[in-house]
């Protein structure tokens, strides 16, 4: 063995890196190591968000840390014969990992630490500005700690964008014996993976996010709600919280503040209704994922009728960062009533796909084309669903709308959590419209008519368009506002949003020509 100080490299951990095979180059990068006598501190951190480049290898050097990727097992004798462990160049060479433009433009504040170091070590965490923000917190009152967060202008990350000093208010206003916070972590929506993200590869900061929220409004129980589909997620933040509680950041005595916090994590089976915050509670109780009635709010009658706050991973992951460097700072991000920065995930057909953290203001195209780089395909894009399942299809015309929520909704459409899935010119609309639909019967929770029934008759009359495209489309016109009107949760209220936008957008996909199948050239 060389007697040199080990050498440090990072293999990403994150399931997304593990899914493109990171497991294996760590283990190959291990045992080349072996081969030839080489000592290594092998870190296996959170992913950057570079998704494309996965597994992407990084390696400190005197310069900075230097990634390779995307990397395969197989690739690992060359890199190493190529001298990476020293930053040579290499065909997967990228150069200083800082330097890499999807990453430099970005503005990372919630995800500032991303891919920086080991996510269970809570000495990295401090040393990269954890833990400040609940410092803060605790000389803080609880009134001023919901100033601040008001002060921020931060608004729902999960899809409903409310204001959350208001939300926060609200639960601390409302007296009771016992309060709850409640982490919604069930990230159902397609396209979207930021939640997942930062559950694996910055616990803490979740967990920082939820004390401070606890401190504020007067709760000593959390619950982080998840789905049993992320199990990386799970056991990274099963053992961040018991590190924490042993670190004395979460227990009887939050960090000598005489606070006393607890939190545990809770598996959901993985049903998108069970996202819904209602839906959640009841899942939280222990009965099936059923829509309540609203109000009495979460935030006065929740968890087994207790005032509870409820938020999205990224709504409270955004919390630590506003108290340690303070409302203005956060603010000043944006553009109007948009504050700060949103972690966009890029997903579907576009070729470089994974994480962008921007402030608000950018638009489409520039996440499509500069971070994008295009379609995967190399065929042009012809539309983009933005924030899920329930979100609108978004035609190339209006790629240049600011992503700000209020120039979103003015268009019909909404940004939610921020999950963006491209789609090329080879897609049929109305078979998107359909699944729209198809989606809502599936996941309908049954509570109530419109949703329950409207969605299944939305399915059968797509179905029967060519007989009667305009009499059909009219009904379906029809059905789509008795659905936004009379359902009783966003559900079925915003289904209407990807199927009527399908429409208005794209009406020759709903039209008998189209049926005949797709006339369009090949690029
Ligand atoms: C059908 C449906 C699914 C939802 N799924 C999620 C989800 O997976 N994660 C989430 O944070 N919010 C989801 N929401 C929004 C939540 O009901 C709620 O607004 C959110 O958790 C509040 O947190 P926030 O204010 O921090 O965004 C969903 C809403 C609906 C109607
Ligand atoms: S809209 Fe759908 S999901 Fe929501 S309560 Fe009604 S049936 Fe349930």
């Amino acid at each position: 063995m060389s007697s040199a100080a080990p050498q440090r490299l990072y293999v990403p951990a994150d399931s997304g890196a593990l899914s493109v095979g990171a497991g294996q180059v760590a283990r190959a990068i291990q045992s080349e190591a072996a081969r030839r006598g080489l000592a290594l501190d092998l870190i296996r951190n959170g992913s950057r968000g570079l998704y494309w480049l996965e597994p992407l290898v990084e390696v400190a050097t005197a310069a900075g840390r230097v990634a390779y990727g995307p990397v395969r097992a197989q690739d690992v004798p060359d890199i190493f014969a190529a001298g990476f462990l020293a930053g040579r160049p290499h065909r997967l060479g990228q150069g200083l990992t800082a330097e890499i433009p999807y990453l430099a433009g970005q503005e990372r504040l919630t995800f500032a630490r991303m891919g920086l170091g080991d996510p269970l070590s809570l000495e990295d965490y401090r040393a990269n500005g954890g833990l400040a923000g609940l410092e803060r917190a605790i000389g803080l009152s609880p009134d001023q700690i919901v100033q601040e967060l008001t002060a921020s202008g931060l608004r729902g990350r999960g899809g409903a964008a409310f204001p959350t000093g208001i939300k926060w208010a609200k639960v601390r206003e409302t007296a009771a014996d016992r309060k709850y916070v409640v982490c919604n972590a069930d990230e159902g929506d397609s396209g979207t993976f930021s939640d997942r993200m930062l559950m694996e590869g910055d616990p803490y900061c979740l967990i920082e996010g939820m004390a401070i929220a606890a401190l504020a409004v007067g709760a000593d129980q959390g619950y982080i709600y998840t789905r049993s589909e992320y199990p990386h997620a799970c056991r990274t933040l099963g053992l961040a919280i018991e590190r924490a509680r042993g670190a004395g950041l979460l227990g009887p005595d939050v960090l000598g503040s005489g606070h006393a916090f607890e939190l545990e994590l809770r598996l959901g089976a993985g049903a998108y209704i069970c996202g819904e915050e209602t839906a959640l509670l009841e899942s939280l109780e222990g009965r099936p994922g059923l829509v309540r009635a609203k109000p009495p709010l979460p935030a006065v009658c929740g968890l087994f009728g207790r005032p509870t706050l409820v938020n999205n991973v990224i709504s409270l992951a955004s919390v630590p960062i506003i108290l340690s460097k303070g409302a203005a700072f956060y603010r000043d991000y944006g553009v109007g009533h948009s504050h700060g920065t949103l972690p966009f995930q890029l997903a579907g057909n576009i070729r470089r796909g994974g994480l962008v953290e921007k402030a608000f203001g950018l638009t489409l195209g520039d996440l499509l084309y500069d971070y994008g780089g295009g379609s995967a395909s190399g065929r042009p894009i012809r539309a983009v669903q933005v924030g899920g399942p329930l979100g609108a299809y978004v035609p190339e015309s209006r790629f240049d709308v600011p992503l700000d929520y209020d120039a979103y909704t003015r268009m019909g459409a909404m940004i939610g959590h921020g999950g963006i899935v491209a789609f090329d010119d080879t897609v049929d609309m109305r078979e998107q419209a359909r699944f729209a639909m198809e989606f809502c019967a599936v996941e309908s929770c049954g509570k109530c008519t419109p949703c329950r029934i409207g969605s299944t008759r939305g399915v059968e009359v797509i179905d029967q368009l060519a007989a009667d495209p305009e009499g059909n489309l009219a009904l379906l016109e029809e059905l789509c506002e008795t659905m936004t009107d009379g359902s009783l949760c966003a559900m079925g209220g915003m289904t209407p949003f990807p199927v009527l936008s399908a429409v208005r957008h794209f009406p020759e996909d709903f039209t008998a020509a189209r049926e005949s199948g797709d006339s369009r050239e090949p690029v």
